[in-house]
């Protein structure tokens, strides 16, 4: 993971947010190279999800809406994380990922020892057990751990877990609930009539315009409005670089059914089409998985959720959720604006409240996920037959923010800059492309590796003295062809889509 962060850095993908005042935690911002990656796998969402369906259209909502929006939705009462506070450190934690398990010796419980979640959590605390039986010199056989959440601390275990942060029982607090809303002002007055909230999920905007998308848009059962945007969440531990942050922006879509629509089967083809979507941007189905909600931890609104799983550096963590809110959105917004939200079948001459089925990703996961899967070191021999290392990020060309770099083999040969220039004008007005004439050959290639760019041209004497073909290197086998302009094109528009 390090060595991605530093790649992520060093080439202009992501930096921290207000870097040079220290940086803001759970902020980022995408530089030149990740601003266009995460355009092109905006925009790849964007046309199969909306431009290149009959059935869904978009919608741009305002990220500030009216307040009663969210009492209605249920975030003001229930969108809340359990945070537990250390009363020396003055840290926080969530409570669900804050572990803890009895120290038991001869049946007898010692003690407690806890560790924050992380891939090996069981481990950590087996190993801290073991730690403070041997440091309070206690004989006897240790049991092995059985790891809790602080969710699930009784009142009395509370006061004998101790803090990660100072190692000491005694200073954590029983877990609360913290609303992950942020809340604004709108307006002169700062008072409770003025307070508002940045939206922490997109979704509500589709909700709350549906029945003027019904009546303006055209729209018949089935159909779905998608939105692109931010969303701001105050998350008590932002973390693993983009995937947890605090502003992040997500990808989301509600897809309106009869109410007597089979939703189950429509859960499953929308599950279906989120991951053979994934793998269209290049993420390999070996590194997804599903994970169904239990009945218990679902969501205040869903009846079903699953999650397409990615399988990242630091664990196997949630991508995209695709849930079934039955019409509990609409109903509740019908109830607290007094407006119908009805839908009038013409087939069936039935007024109904559509159920819904969603699918909501954050672009930024799947940034982040195409990073991992497409990072590589490699060791290649150079022309001359030498090992060296190579970076390489395999990024699909749907999705790379540099589809092709245009490399004149000399820089101080007119006629070879002039053509390289002429092609790289004509390139330009279809697709992100790079100049590159500084250095040999085969540094050029391995910078270009580096950024995740699929293709390299090379302009050489052949291209000017013969038949005007050019040198193709394709970046994951490193091989190298002979192509002509047409045939450049060709391939560009059939991987590029
Ligand atoms: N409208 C439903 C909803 O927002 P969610 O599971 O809370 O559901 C959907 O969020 C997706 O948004 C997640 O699967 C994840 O990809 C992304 N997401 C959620 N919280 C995030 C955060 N703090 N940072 C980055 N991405 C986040």
């Amino acid at each position: 993971m390090d060595n991605i962060v530093a790649l992520a850095k060093r080439r202009g993908f992501i930096f921290q947010s207000s870097e040079i005042y220290g940086g803001l935690n759970g902020f980022f911002d995408y530089g030149p190279l990740g601003s266009e990656l995460k355009k092109n796998i905006r925009d790849c969402w964007w046309d199969d999800m909306v431009r290149r369906r009959d059935d869904v259209v978009g919608i741009e909502t305002s990220i500030i809406m009216h307040p009663k929006v969210w009492e209605a939705s249920g975030h003001v009462a229930g969108f809340t994380d359990p945070l537990v506070d250390c009363k020396v450190s003055k840290q926080r934690f969530r409570a669900d990922q804050l572990f803890f398990a009895p120290v038991v010796v001869e049946g007898k419980t010692v003690g407690y020892v806890s560790a924050l979640e992380s891939e090996n959590t069981a481990g950590e605390l087996q190993a801290a057990a073991e730690t403070f039986k041997r440091k309070k010199a206690i004989q006897g056989q240790l049991l092995p751990v059985q790891p809790r959440d602080m969710t699930e601390a009784q009142p009395d275990e509370v006061a004998q877990i101790p803090s990660p942060a100072t190692g000491e029982p005694g200073s954590l607090t029983p877990p609360r609930a913290f609303n992950m809303m942020f809340e604004t002002n709108v307006g002169a007055m700062r008072d409770a009539s003025s307070v508002a909230y940045l939206r922490p999920e997109t979704a509500q905007g589709m909700f709350v315009d549906f029945k003027n998308v019904v009546d303006t848009g055209r729209v018949k059962l089935p159909f779905g409005i998608a939105q692109v945007g931010k969303s701001f969440r105050n998350e008590i531990t932002p973390r693993n670089f983009i995937f947890r942050s605090r502003e992040f922006e997500q990808m989301e879509m509600e897809y309106f059914i009869h109410p007597e629509a089979d939703w189950l089967a429509c859960h499953e083809e929308w599950l279906k089409w989120c991951q053979d979507w994934l793998v269209s941007i290049g993420l390999p189905a070996s590194h997804l998985s599903l994970h169904e909600h239990p009945k218990a931890k679902l969501a205040f609104y869903s009846r079903r959720t699953v999650d397409i799983m990615f399988r990242y550096p630091f664990g196997v963590q949630e991508l995209w959720g695709i849930a079934a809110r039955s019409d509990y959105d609409l109903k509740q917004h019908q109830q607290h604006s007094g407006v119908p939200q009805i839908y009038f079948d013409e087939a069936t001459k039935q007024k109904v409240v559509p159920h819904v089925i969603e699918p909501a990703v954050g672009v930024d996961r799947i940034l982040l996920a195409v990073l991992c899967a497409g990072y590589a070191e490699e060791e290649v021999k150079d022309e001359k037959g030498n090992v060296e290392k190579r970076t390489v990020l395999r990024l699909s060309p749907r999705i790379a923010p540099v589809k092709v770099a245009v490399l004149p083999l000399l820089k101080n040969k007119e006629l070879l800059v002039a053509r390289a220039r002429e092609l790289y004008g004509r390139l330009k007005r279809k697709y992100a492309v790079f100049y590159d004439d500084g250095g040999a050959i085969g540094r050029r290639y391995r910078r270009q590796d580096e950024i995740g760019t699929p293709w390299c041209v090379t302009i050489d004497f052949e291209t000017i003295e013969k038949d005007g073909t050019f040198t193709l290197r394709e970046r994951d086998s490193m091989q190298q062809k002979r192509i002509t302009e047409a045939e450049l094109f060709a391939l560009l528009d059939e991987k590029v889509y």
